[in-house]
């Protein structure tokens, strides 16, 4: 069950080389991903003919042969060539996905491609930090061994980094202070304003800073598949402006029922071209991750044995999860319901 008439990051363009193709397990669809001059292309990776993975083949002259029996398939997903015959069954096509390239980000559509708004490159969610020389930062990819929504959850809902990230971003200010919750057409956003606080040892070395601060961070999530966590420190009353910015972006993307891509970047707008703190944001960010998925993975084993005890308790600092929760429901539902009628606006409206 997953929303699949929306925008996902598949990759990230580096990761599709010339020389070879990469297979992708998205939204439960097997996905290969290769460059044909300088598109990526991403086709279903089952040849027509007995399903061998064509990401098990080669690439030739900007097409994909199958390595079982040699059908080579165009950038449209057509074949044009069966070895040791002159002509090709008409059925010998594959699907072929939507791609688009985007700072970095290979964006695949894996829904419907009929219909008003289907594939439109247009929504996809702006990403200028990841290639703006006004930012510098590292990035990261995972394979999360659990469902999707769990890593919503744990986005929309900071005040575990007290916990789970105890030695390494943790602090209590996160837990203290509330948030204000804010629904758009496509977005929910989650703000924390944090006063006088100490800032992570890790954003005190980074940024060079002298606590207490001002500290704030306003999770947007771009409904169904992008987080960007606008995060900011300043001197205590000093405007947000003035201040120190990171931009996190979290690129959620369902693999299978319970694994999920992580696409992940940390871009700030002070340090730029530092590699000591490069290396130091690599080094503890890496950390921070494998806690998230050492915890999301535990939170899998127990829903997927059945320990759940019933629904979830929620609580005032799950305001942001609730709103997102609905409206991913009613994304869902709208399209196994009205596969043409605009989701947005199903989701707004209901
Ligand atoms: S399975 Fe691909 S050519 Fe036979
Ligand atoms: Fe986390």
């Amino acid at each position: 069950m997953f929303i699949k008439n929306a925008w996902y990051v598949a990759g990230w363009s580096h990761e599709v080389s010339a020389g070879k193709p990469l297979q992708r397990m998205i939204c439960g669809e097997a996905i290969v991903l290769f460059r044909s001059g300088d598109e990526v292309v991403a086709l279903a990776d089952a040849c027509a003919h007995r399903q061998y993975p064509l990401s098990s083949g080669q690439l030739v002259d900007g097409r994909i042969r199958c390595g079982y029996h040699g059908f080579e398939y165009d950038s449209d997903g057509v074949c044009q060539r069966v070895p040791g015959q002159k002509t090709v069954p008409a059925k010998a096509r594959v699907r072929r996905y939507p791609v688009v390239l985007r700072n970095g980000w290979i964006w695949i559509w894996p829904g419907d491609t009929a219909g008003e708004g289907a594939a439109d490159p247009g929504s996809i969610p702006d990403t200028p930090w990841l290639t703006a020389p006004e930012w510098d930062g590292v990035t990261f990819t995972h394979l999360y061994d659990c469902r999707s929504s769990l890593v919503h959850d744990n986005l929309l809902d900071l005040t575990h980094e007290a916990f789970i990230h105890e030695t390494s971003i943790g602090d209590d200010a996160v837990y203290e202070n509330g948030i204000t919750v804010e629904v758009t057409k496509d977005a929910v956003v989650v703000d924390r304003f944090m006063p006088n606080c100490h800032p992570s040892d890790l954003y005190v070395t980074a940024m060079g800073v002298q606590p207490p601060m001002d500290r704030w961070h306003t999770t947007e999530f771009r409904l169904p598949s992008l987080h960007v966590i606008h995060c900011g420190v300043t001197s205590p009353g000093a405007s947000r402006e003035s201040g120190y910015h990171i931009e996190v972006l979290n690129a959620i993307t369902p693999a299978t029922e319970n694994s999920t891509w992580y696409f992940y970047g940390n871009f700030r707008d002070f340090a730029l071209g530092d590699d000591d703190i490069n290396a130091l944001m690599r080094s503890s960010l890496s950390q921070v991750l494998a806690e998230d998925a050492d915890a999301l993975a535990k939170q899998e084993r127990m829903l997927a044995e059945g320990h759940a005890s019933g629904s979830d308790v929620l609580i005032a600092q799950d305001a942001g999860v609730a709103r997102a929760r609905r409206m991913m429901q009613q994304l869902l539902d709208a399209e196994l319901t009205e596969p043409k009628r605009d989701r947005h606006a199903a989701a707004v409206d209901a």
